[in-house]
Formats: structure tokens, sequence, C-alpha cells
């Protein structure tokens, strides 16, 4: 996912933009840019890379005082200079996070009015179509509105025209984009972690706003250009969210919240043992879909496996990216749940619009304040995460278990089962304190792993086996237990190293079989449990602690998410951004 931050004001403007293109990193990136006013002329410098090349690139004490800069993860065309943002064409200078759908008709269209393109981005039709309305148009606003209603797909754009060089110009459909006001000047960016160093006021811009921002002025628009008062914001979390605090990595750091994660968002919504008015109450739905990428369909599977045992109420869990294209089955009895962290992930945000616009009753379960997904559902509660700046979703992994597992309560009518969330801060912090490093040492040395579980404990291994591999780059698989034995058991090898996690009393006997079937095999056990048992059938065992089958989940995927942290360190690896991934897919 690209990156944004744009300034202007009395500050130099280098900078606050490099650092704030620093603090998002985390999104994922192969190049970065900054184009800045200096002498009049709009210059650009790009670097393929990381951002301390195009940091060694360029004089931080110029005396530039308005730019914008990019961080770019290539969709369209390789990662390369001329690739990269921000794209020059004319009077306008523009850095894009998005996908522009149309852009092969509207760059056939101008290439027969003599445009030149010298890039094979997509991105680069913007300035090239601004550039081309502004002749016709003269004036910069009705430009851009006559531009952006060309554009299909999803844009947050900085724009800068040569002919005003005291404001940089912004607007976005699909792509978050917020506007930060401080004491000498005001940002744009894609996120808030890029401007907390210099303040904690922002403006979030809506859907197809457009904004004009000076050094000390700040003009929002609609889409034809009436002038609107914008809602100002200001971020609860500090700095430190947005800083290392002392940790290696922010995915350590991020782990180690998790007591405090699971407190802020159980509390939000519970006290003394009853739902505050803060938790939702919903109509009697006769069947739920919950619909989520990644870890956050992992988090709907652990959500089905306890709204169906404990609210009786059927649950289909889907991945977004295959709901939004399949035939659904839903009616105004149905309830369909979107999770995701960012709450912009573009699979999950079109399977989220599909719902309403077929009528269905849509429920956002986000950590983002003020994301996409948290504003067009029909009803959203928000995890209280903070800020997650590791690519490897961790604590609001765990932040949105523990609301899931609230919502289960809450749909049983059950509100007594709210006790049993009580205390389960200790045992987060036990497990928070143990040491992993000797499964890690073993595990780190193999290309192939596996994870057998059943039922709730299936789900959580597909989410330790999402995590190593998206950590350590390790192929890994989960399994059912049962289903092992019906072809993948022919891939145990002797030493192939086996995490069964097994926490649930009704299939315990049946999972320890099923860990014998890869003993007998002399596979390397490593086994996760809540009982100990003297055997063996494994070589490693994690006893974590015993608590309700209810809110065992949140606890359970602790370890796994330590093991993973450790086997990357071991193995060297880029922990915080891993190699082609992106922190939010806003692209399909
Ligand atoms: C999780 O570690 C991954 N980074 C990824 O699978 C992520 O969960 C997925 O892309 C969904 O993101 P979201 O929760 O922001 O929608």
């Amino acid at each position: 996912m690209c990156g944004i931050v744009g300034y202007v004001g009395k500050e130099k403007a280098l900078p606050r933009i490099l650092s704030g293109l620093k603090f998002l990193e985390y999104r994922g990136y192969d190049s970065a840019g900054v184009a800045y006013i200096l002498n009049e002329k709009v210059n650009i410098t790009k670097r393929v890379g990381r951002i301390k090349e195009l940091e060694s690139s360029v004089d931080y004490n110029l005396d530039t005082y308005i730019g914008i800069g990019h961080t770019r993860w290539a969709t369209h065309g390789v990662p390369s200079e001329i690739n990269s943002h921000p794209h020059q064409v004319g009077k306008f200078t523009v850095v894009h996070n998005g996908i522009i759908e149309n852009y092969l008709e509207i760059k056939e269209k101008l290439i027969k009015e003599g445009v030149n393109f010298i890039s094979e981005t997509d991105t680069e039709v913007i300035p090239a179509l601004l550039d081309y309305n502004y002749k016709k148009e003269k004036d910069i606003l009705k430009t851009i509105k006559k531009t952006l209603s060309s554009l299909e797909g999803s844009y947050a754009l900085g724009i800068i025209c040569s002919d005003d060089l005291d404001n940089i110009y912004a607007a976005r459909c699909g792509s978050p984009l917020i506007i930060a006001k401080e004491d000498n000047g005001n940002f744009i960016a894609s996120d808030v972690p890029a401007i907390l160093s210099y303040t904690n006021k922002y403006i979030l811009l809506e859907e197809g706003e457009i904004a004009k921002i000076s050094k000390d002025n700040i003009s929002v628009y609609d889409n034809e250009l009436n002038k609107i008062i914008p809602k100002e914001n200001i971020f609860e979390g500090t700095e430190d969210a947005a800083m290392l605090n002392g940790y290696e990595h922010y995915m350590l750091k991020e782990i180690h919240e998790e007591e405090k994660v699971y407190l802020d968002t159980l509390n939000y919504y519970v006290e003394n043992n009853k739902f505050k008015n803060t938790m939702l109450e919903f109509k009697d739905y006769k069947h739920i879909h919950i619909v989520a990428c990644g870890s956050a369909y992992y988090v709907g599977n652990i959500g089905k496996s306890l709204i169906e045992e404990y609210a009786n109420i059927p649950v289909d869990v889907e991945v977004a990216s295959e709901y939004r294209y399949k035939k659904n089955f839903y009616d105004k009895d149905t309830l369909v749940i979107i999770i995701s962290q960012s709450g912009e992930t573009a699979d999950s945000l079109a399977a989220l619009r599909k719902a309403k616009e077929d009528g269905i009753d849509t429920l956002a379960i986000v950590n983002v304040f003020g994301s996409s997904i948290a504003r067009e559902a029909l009803y959203t509660l928000y995890v209280k995460a903070g800020p997650e700046i590791a690519v490897a979703t961790t604590k609001a992994f765990l932040a949105q278990t523990t609301l899931l597992t609230l919502l289960a309560v809450r749909l049983s009518k059950k509100e007594e089962l709210l006790k049993e969330f009580v205390g389960l801060e200790k045992s987060i912090n036990e497990l928070l304190n143990k040491d992993y490093l000797e499964y890690a040492k073993y595990i780190y040395k193999h290309n192939d792993t596996f994870f057998i579980g059943r039922l709730v404990d299936y789900a959580l291994c597909l989410e330790g086996s999402l995590k190593l591999k998206e950590t350590s780059y390790i192929n890994s698989v989960a399994f059912q237990a049962g289903e092992l034995k019906h072809g993948t058991i022919s891939l145990i090898t002797d030493g192939t190293p086996v995490i069964s996690i097994c926490t649930d009393d009704l299939v315990r006997s049946k999972t320890i079989s099923n860990i014998k079937e890869v003993k007998a095999r002399n596979a390397y056990v490593i086994f996760i449990t809540n009982e100990f048992i003297e055997s063996d059938f494994y070589d490693k065992i994690i006893v974590i602690p015993k608590v309700s089958k209810l809110v065992s989940p949140i606890i359970s995927v602790i370890p796994l998410q330590l093991i993973s942290y450790e086997v990357a360190k071991l193995r060297g690896c880029d922990i915080d951004k891993p190699r082609n991934l992106a922190k939010s897919v806003t692209v399909e």
C-alpha cells in the first residue's frame, strides 16, 4: 500500500516529509520520491529501494517550505525511478495511493491528443489529465473536479500545480487521506503515524472531497466544489504509539501491548460484568456471514465457533475476495459482519458494499477509527488496539478475537458469561513472559512446518501458520488434525516440525491420536495444550493456562505469535516489513 506525506508551512518541508514517510514504511513499499518547490520551480527526486536511498539524495536543509512525498508499492509497472511517484506532466505534479481502473482508456485518448507518457503506471494519467483539462478550465479546483469525474477506481491524491506555488491540493476516493494542522503549517498524509511527531489534530478527508491547503489555511470542498466545514479529530494515542518504545521491532512491541489491548477492548464494552451502552443491541438474526481477509478471516473462524456454540446461530465464514463475486444467500434475517484491522482492505470494503446494495444489515469490526469500512457499515464496533505498525497483525488479532467473543455473549443473551473474562489478563501476561526461543531454534532450520488442530484450535492453527509464513518465509500449512491422514501425512518425514494446538476437551483424545500418527512418522512435535500430560508423543510441550472454553482462543494465539517472531528473528527476516507484503491491501 502506498504512502503519502505533504507539507506546507513556515518550517522547512523536507525533514517533515521524509520523517513522515518513514512512519509509513510499515505499509510496504519498493521506491520513494519527493517533489518540492525551490526558486519558483517544482523539483523532483525519486529513488528505488528504501527511504534512506532518497534521504542520501536530498539536501534536508534546502530552503523549501512546500512539498509532497510518496512511498510506492508497485501495482502497475516494475519498481523503477521512472515509475516512482511523484509523477509530473506539464504544470501538474501528483502522488497517488490506489488504482485507476480505467487508466488505459484515458491514456489512449490523451496520446491521441499528443500527450507523451514516460512511465508504465496507471498514476501518470492523473497529472496528464489535470494538465490537459487545465488548459481549458484555467481554474485549478475546477480542473481537479473535472479530472476526478473521469477517474474510475481508488485514489488518495497530493497535487501541486506550478501556477500556484503556495498550495497543496488533495482529494480522496476509496483510499484514506488525512489533513493535519500544526502551529506552523499543515500536512496531508495517508495515516496518522506520519504526523504524530508534530501534531495530533487532524481532519479525515471524506469520500469525494477536495482540499486546498496553504501554510495557514485549509479549505475543504465537496465534489461540487461547495465549501464544507470538516470535522476535526484529536488522535487519542500518543507519539509512542508510532515509536518503538525500546523494543527491537514493532511486532514484539505490539504483542507485548496485548494485555493492555485486551483490557481496553473489554472495558470499553463491559463494566461490572454488564454490557455498557457502547455494545450494540442486535435483532434476532437467523444467520450470520463473517467476511474478511487474511488473519481477520481466521478471527472470523474463531467467531463462527463461538457464536454457533453460545448463541446457537449458524455462521458462514467467507474470504472477502470470493464473497464479493459469488452468489450469496442472505435476507433480512442475515447479519453480514466485516472484520478488518485497517478498515481499508479493498476486497472487504467491496464485500461490504455488495451486502449493503442487497439491503443486508452489516456490522464492521475495525481497529482504525473513521476508516472506510467503519464509516460505510450500518453498525460499527471498534476494537481498542491502537495503531498497529507491524505488517503482521498481532494485538489487533487478539483484540478482534476478544470483541468477537463479547459479540457471541451478546448474541447469546447470557450476560452472566461476562464473568468468564474476569482476570484473563493474568493469563495473557503469563504467556507474554514465557520464553519461546527453544521452540524457534528447532523450527527456523526447516522450510516446511505443519500446524494441526480441531474445531476452534484449527482456526488458531490457520493464524499460527500465516504468522510463520509472513514473518519467516517458512512454507507452512494448517490442517484439521483429522484430515492429515487423508493425503498430506505423506509429506511428514524425519524431523518435520508439527505444531499441534489442543485446548478443547471435546476432541482432546482424538487430537492426541492424530499427533501420534505424525509422531509414528518421526515428526518433531511441539504440543501446545492447557493440560499437562507426560508422554512420548511430543518432543516439546507448551502448557497454557486452562481457562473457560469461551475465552480460551483469546490467549491461545500468543505462543503462536511469539514463536513466529523468534523464528523470523533467527532467520534474519525483515520482521516488521516482510517482503512483498503491505499492511493494508487497498487494491484487489
Ligand atoms: C495479517 O498478519 C496480514 N498482514 C494480513 O493477512 C491481514 O490480516 C489482511 O490483509 C487483512 O487486513 P485487514 O484486517 O486490515 O483487513
